[in-house]
């Protein structure tokens, strides 16, 4: 969103929460429920700041003593009425020492001066709606925590995620990505069960779209999940990837998300011309109206290390550095970015986030496409590390990464802070 009029009560967070939040949150209005300046979320009941064009006048009119030409006639005749005095210069410490004020012609400071300045130029905003929540699901009926990523959890997909997903849009968080624990018995060496319409992620996308229909699913297409090697793709024998025949996997996978409901479908594999084969083969089933968000730029990265064991899907040998890309690279994320648009996608993706923001910048100067990054799951867990160490404030240090995010190009953000942050921009407490 360059700029965006939200047709929406605006609530600032209090005024005097301006020098401590540099962030303003707006509440989805589907949610609100009005009753005398309160409303209630989930249950809890909370101020309300509405914002209104002009205030109401009448029954506030003060009784007239003077008319406008006496009150001009007793200026010009010298007899102003008195104002409180020009405020004293405030004293400097002691010691101080006493120069003559440089000679600049800008000040940079002047416009960082006040609470109400500083929110009045500020250039980049950020809200619910351009977070992504990814959730982790399984078949069992338990949330099942994550040790390596504190706060979230495997979640039974008929109960858990339901009401994951019913609080993220309690606060305005109104698109998720789904990940899937497939069961080990499941997994094969050409990742089949990828593409079994009655396997975990179809099921879930159609309950999905039952309860929530305007919901909007982002789906993971890549074989990993489902891969008993833990590889995006078909391992020869020689250990090499296989890629046209990955990708004959990955089109059957998508069109089986996208038949189950999914709206947008997200190849995080990387292997070379998924893009443009999975837009043929949702048009050649009729879903001309699924969209394609395309991992263009996904590098090798060691941030990853938390997902892997949310699902369980370490490569059981080597690394992915045949089709993941190096992160020493700059201008090989341009060649990526090219072929996708060149493909036919709707959306690129840089991952992971924050140590990539070059590489954001460049996609958004490069593409007049949206853009998405996704903060991964290492970058999610040394913020909650350094948290619960009490070495950072976790939850500014979480607010000023998507920021960054956000400033270096992102329209949206696919964080596992979806839910936390959007709370905070809402005001809520934690
Ligand atoms: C796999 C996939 C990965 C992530 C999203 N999709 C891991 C990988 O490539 O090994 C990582 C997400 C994260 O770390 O939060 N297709």
């Amino acid at each position: 969103m360059g700029s965006t009029i939200v047709n929406a009560p605006c609530t600032v967070p209090s005024v005097k929460g301006f020098d401590t939040l540099y962030y303003v949150g707006l509440r989805p209005t589907s949610t609100l429920r009005f009753n005398s300046g309160r409303t209630s979320i989930s249950g809890r009941s909370q101020r309300l700041f509405v914002v209104r064009a002009s205030e109401r006048h009448d029954g506030h009119v003060k009784k007239i003593e003077m008319s406008i030409e006496e009150c001009e006639a007793a200026v010009v005749a010298g007899n102003a009425p008195e104002a409180p005095p020009v405020p004293p210069k405030p004293a400097a410490p002691v010691g101080t020492p006493v120069i003559q004020p440089f000679q600049l012609s800008r000040r940079p400071r002047r416009n960082r001066k006040s609470p109400a300045l500083r929110a009045s130029f500020q250039e980049t905003s950020i809200s619910p709606a351009n977070f992504v929540y990814p959730l982790f699901i399984h078949e069992g009926q338990e949330d099942t925590p994550i040790g390596a990523m504190p706060g979230c959890y495997r979640l039974g997909w008929r109960h858990g995620l339901v009401e994951e997903v019913a609080k993220a849009r309690d606060v305005g968080v109104n698109s998720i990505v789904l990940f899937p624990k497939v069961p080990d018995a499941l997994k094969s060496p050409t990742g089949d069960e990828a593409y079994n319409d009655n396997g975990l992620v179809p099921r879930t996308i159609r309950l999905l779209k039952d309860k929530y229909p305007d919901l909007v699913i982002y789906t993971d297409v890549a074989l990993d999940p489902y891969s008993s090697d833990g590889h995006d793709g078909i391992v020869r024998e020689d250990g090499v990837i296989m890629n046209d025949e990955t990708v004959h996997q990955l089109c059957k996978q998508a069109v089986s998300q996208a038949r189950a409901g999914a709206d947008v479908v997200s190849p995080s594999d990387m292997m070379d011309g998924r893009v443009g084969a999975i837009r043929d083969a949702l048009d050649a089933e009729g879903f001309h109206h699924v969209s394609i968000m395309s991992y263009t730029a996904k590098y090798a990265s060691s941030f990853y290390g938390p997902f892997r064991e949310a699902l369980d899907s370490n490569p059981r040998f080597g690394d992915k550095k045949t089709y993941q890309m190096n992160p020493a690279n700059y201008r090989e994320a341009l060649v990526e970015a090219h072929e996708d648009e060149a493909e036919g996608a709707d959306i690129l993706l840089v991952k992971p986030g924050l140590p990539y923001l070059d590489i954001i910048r460049l996609l958004r100067d490069e593409s007049p496409l949206p853009i998405a990054a996704y903060q991964v799951s290492g970058e999610y867990s040394m913020i909650k590390a350094g948290g619960v160490l009490k070495m950072i404030d976790e939850e500014r240090v979480m607010m000023e990464s998507l920021m960054c995010l956000r400033r270096a190009g992102a329209d949206i953000i696919l964080t596992y802070f979806a839910l936390q942050a959007a709370r905070c921009l809402c005001g809520e407490k934690r």
